[in-house]
């Protein structure tokens, strides 16, 4: 059946079974492969999407259901193309990332909260934060990364070359 989306303010058409997982539309028909595939079962957050500027899990989100929703994937996080959304920025500046496998995850989730919570507190960071896994522990650095990206959207300090 084809399904027409709307994924980082593109039109896309993709020919799918009304129950495919948005994720396997996104990495195996879009070759958007940056939302990364953990469980399966909704647990890990290393699917998440933005649906209009929500955090959602693609694994568990059939196309059928997306209708003309704003898909948003990391590919797509960043206004402009030319520069990295201030929670990428956080990120780079601070070598958050260990394997990386889950980070997009807790970018696209980290994103939503900074849009809703500008200047979150760490129990904020960390109920917001508390569905998306990481095998690696990267937890403590991703709350500075949050609380840096903060900054940086607030237009603080610069961050560093
Ligand atoms: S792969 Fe979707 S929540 Fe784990
Ligand atoms: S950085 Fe390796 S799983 Fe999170």
């Amino acid at each position: 059946m084809k399904y027409t989306l709307n994924v980082n303010g593109q039109s896309r058409t993709v020919d799918v079974a009304p129950d495919t997982p948005v994720l396997w539309v996104l990495r195996d028909n879009l070759e958007l492969v940056g939302t990364k595939f953990g469980c399966g079962i909704g647990q890990c957050g290393a699917c998440t999407i933005h649906l209009n500027g929500v955090p959602a899990r693609a694994c568990m989100t059939p196309v059928s259901t997306v209708g003309r929703m704003k898909i948003t994937t990391i590919e797509g996080l960043a206004a402009d193309a030319k520069k990295l959304h201030p929670v990428q920025q956080a990120w780079c500046e601070l070598d958050v990332a260990q394997c990386g496998y889950c980070q997009s995850g807790q970018i696209m989730t980290a994103a939503a909260l900074l849009k809703d919570n500008p200047k979150p507190t760490d129990d904020d960071i960390d109920g917001a934060m508390a569905g998306n896994l990481c095998r690696c522990a990267t937890y403590t650095r991703i709350r500075t990364g949050i609380k840096r990206a903060s900054e940086l959207a607030a237009g603080g300090k610069e961050a560093a070359q």
